[in-house]
């Protein structure tokens, strides 16, 4: 009996809780949406990120191998880190303009698909210093594989957008590869 009670207690309390801490909590105010608002831009980036696996210095590095008792071909559970270059283009020794930093696991046991967390910390011009964050599924037959823009710094604060990623060039030997993206960001 008394349990049925306490869960809405505890609802109303909380929702009180927030109510008023809006006025008197000393840890929250209100800001004026002009002091930080600027002309939404929607822009489309195009890098191409290459990815090395071999050689002394690999781009991208498998910290955690997969579980063998699941299905090999999709290497479920396996875990990589990976700090490769972005460049305006497909060439090896095109421009680089920023870094793609992050990380990606085998999330599936009947696919091989990625959940993939990557930051592209640029370096070049007005977008030196601000970064474009993205979350999301890839799964790696897909030609083109969509993943949503969560956030961003520096110039992208507020970000909100999408990228779609096409894998244009691998090496057989080494799996190295390079990969167009292409991001369609509102900032
Ligand atoms: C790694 O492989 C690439 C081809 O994908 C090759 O050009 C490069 O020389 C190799 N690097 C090393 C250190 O073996
Ligand atoms: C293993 O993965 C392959 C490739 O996705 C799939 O065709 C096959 O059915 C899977 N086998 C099992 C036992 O899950
Ligand atoms: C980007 O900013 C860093 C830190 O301010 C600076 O050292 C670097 O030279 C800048 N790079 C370019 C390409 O402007």
């Amino acid at each position: 009996m008394a349990t049925q009670f306490l869960i809405p207690f505890i609802f109303i309390s909380y929702y009180a809780l927030t109510i008023s801490g809006e006025e008197n909590t000393g840890f929250v105010g209100s800001l004026d949406p002009k002091s930080i608002e600027k002309k939404p831009t929607l822009s489309h980036f195009r890098f191409y990120w290459h990815e090395s696996f071999n050689g002394s210095n690999p781009t991208t590095v498998r910290i955690i191998p997969s579980l063998p008792k699941y299905n090999t071909t999709t290497s479920f559970g396996s875990v990589a880190v990976l700090d490769n270059a972005l460049t305006v283009g497909p060439e090896s020794n095109s421009k680089v303009v920023g870094r793609a930093e992050g990380l990606v696991a085998s999330t599936s046991q009947t696919e091989f698909n990625l959940l993939v967390i990557m930051s592209f910390a640029l370096t070049e011009g007005k977008y030196n210093g601000s970064t474009i964050t993205f979350l999301g599924r890839s799964p790696i037959q897909q030609k083109v594989r969509e993943m949503p823009v969560i956030g961003g710094t520096g110039v992208f604060r507020f970000a909100t957008g999408y990228i779609d990623s096409t894998t244009i060039f691998t090496d057989p030997q080494t799996r190295n590869n390079v990969v167009e993206f292409n991001v369609y960001v509102y900032h």
